[in-house]
């Protein structure tokens, strides 16, 4: 089943595990991709996924995702975007651009900015943005947002790509206009579940007008939002929304199902379930708690505002045999985190599914692959790009598999992308560091050997 080709709306998938979005800090500090982030996005294509899916590409000029991701907010960032685009196309393996707009979940900017704290309500979060308060956009404010997706999508296909993704989760815009617990509006963008669903249903309309009928459109949606989760945040969410199920829960999956059903009418190709409300989340990154990264985090971005501050002087000043099980809550390792909700709608709704979430090991994958289309996958193939080449060649689970510790999420806004992970080395920190440099270099550099685990202890014997 992994190995068998599968084509939606024209493009054919050459087996069945995608890439998920990887966003690193691989552009220009303007949003430019570079011959860096193209070299990146080759190494999967040549590692054998079926097919990738591009970090989140921001649609506004303003609200990066965060600084050095890639951008499709003008025009100029197309010619590029088209040369590099060829180049992992020509591997094989088709592309597929996320685009979001990150709104009042912006991680960093160059100064504390007034756009970075737009939302769908006025409120605050304690760790996702660096905002002191979100605040309600205007009418006028949505309109610019729904015209900006369109552009952005007709650019990434005028760049060359096999379709697009639309971001509709992770605590992003439309994520804040789908989730109750963080959407109070009590206009025609929100109130109830046609409200709230609005924002999604007409970016979605305005996408499909712009780039045809015959390009392939997939969204991305939290099929639950467990907004108690992570725990320290949901406390510190103000105001707590009424009825308390949407503050502690946000949308179930009977009211998720109902947006998946719209969608198809609308037009979408293909849905992506994952679960959870922010990033990085214990439902969307299942694994352990990143405290010294999340850490370092707060640390590199204080200076933007007094939220940004205290949250950093708070993680100083906390013991860490305090505060680790107490942030750890709610974070362990699972296969296939969200796989239940995907097969909900794989079942209900009737759209090919993408199913994400904690999957490494063969078996889990074909798990996934039994009730849905495509498994995703990001963390695993950090640590190991060529994967699924391996499992082609009959390979079982590699020695240096990935340990689901979190560290390359975490660090993904401050430090550039790769595995931090020093227990998958044996310990060996220049295997580690160079694993990482050649992530982030512009010409393809051999991955280090890794050596077998216990290796490095036996050689110093
Ligand atoms: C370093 C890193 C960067 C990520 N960047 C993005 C992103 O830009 N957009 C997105 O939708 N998801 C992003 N994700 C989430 C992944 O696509 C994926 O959903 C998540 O890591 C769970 O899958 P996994 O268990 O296979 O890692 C990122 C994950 C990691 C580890």
């Amino acid at each position: 089943m992994i190995f068998e080709p599968r084509t939606i709306k024209g493009v054919t998938f050459r087996n069945r595990v995608l890439r998920s979005s990887v966003g690193g800090r691989m552009a220009a500090y303007d949003g430019t991709v570079t011959d860096v982030w193209s070299n990146f996005e080759q190494t999967f294509a040549d590692g054998g996924v079926g097919g990738i899916i591009s970090t989140t590409f921001s649609t506004n000029r303003r609200r990066q995702t965060p600084f050095e991701y890639p951008s499709l907010s003008e025009q100029r960032f197309v010619p590029p975007l088209k040369r590099h685009v060829a180049e992992i196309r020509a591997r094989g393996c088709p592309y597929i651009i996320q685009i979001g707009d990150p709104g009042a979940a912006t991680q960093l900017s160059l100064f504390g900015e007034d756009a970075d704290a737009l939302s769908s309500s006025s409120g605050f979060e304690f760790l996702y943005g660096y905002a002191n308060r979100r605040v309600a956009m205007s009418a006028r404010e949505i309109r610019t947002v729904i015209e900006e997706f369109r552009v952005a999508a007709g650019r990434a296909r005028e760049a060359g790509a096999d379709g697009i993704e639309i971001t509709a989760e992770k605590g992003y815009l439309i994520h804040q206009f789908l989730n109750p617990g963080l959407n109070r509006r009590q206009d025609e963008w929100g109130g109830t579940d046609e409200g709230r669903f609005r924002l999604l249903e007409e970016i979605v309309t305005r996408v499909r007008e712009g780039v045809g009928d015959d390009f392939l459109l997939g969204i991305r949606l939290a099929a639950r939002d467990f907004n108690y989760l992570p725990y320290a945040n949901f406390i510190l969410r103000f105001p707590w929304t009424f009825p308390l199920r949407h503050h502690l829960f946000g949308n179930d999956l009977p009211t998720t199902l109902g947006f998946g059903a719209r969608l198809k009418q609308l037009g979408v190709d293909v849905l992506h379930v994952v679960t959870g409300t922010g990033f990085p989340g214990p439902k969307g990154n299942p694994g352990a708690f990143p405290l010294r990264e999340i850490k370092l985090f707060f640390n590199a971005t204080r200076h933007l505002s007094r939220k940004a501050a205290a949250r950093a002087t708070l993680l100083n000043l906390v013991p860490e045999r305090i505060a680790l099980p107490l942030l750890s809550i709610g974070w362990r390792e699972q296969a296939g985190v969200s796989l239940e909700e995907a097969e909900a709608f794989r079942r209900q709704v009737g759209l090919p599914v993408i199913t994400n979430g904690g999957y490494q090991s063969r078996s889990d994958i074909d798990r996934g692959l039994s009730t849905c289309d495509f498994v995703s996958m990001a963390r695993a193939l950090i640590a190991t790009p060529d994967l699924i080449s391996r499992y082609r060649d009959g390979a079982g689970q590699p020695e240096e598999a990935c340990t689901f510790c979190n560290r390359c999420c975490a660090r993904s806004a401050t430090s550039p992308l790769g595995c931090y992970e020093p227990e998958r080395f044996g310990g060996d920190f220049d295997r580690m560091v160079q694993q990482i440099l050649a992530y982030n270099t512009p010409v393809r550099v051999p991955p280090p050997q890794i050596a077998p685990a216990g290796a490095a202890e036996a050689a110093s014997r």
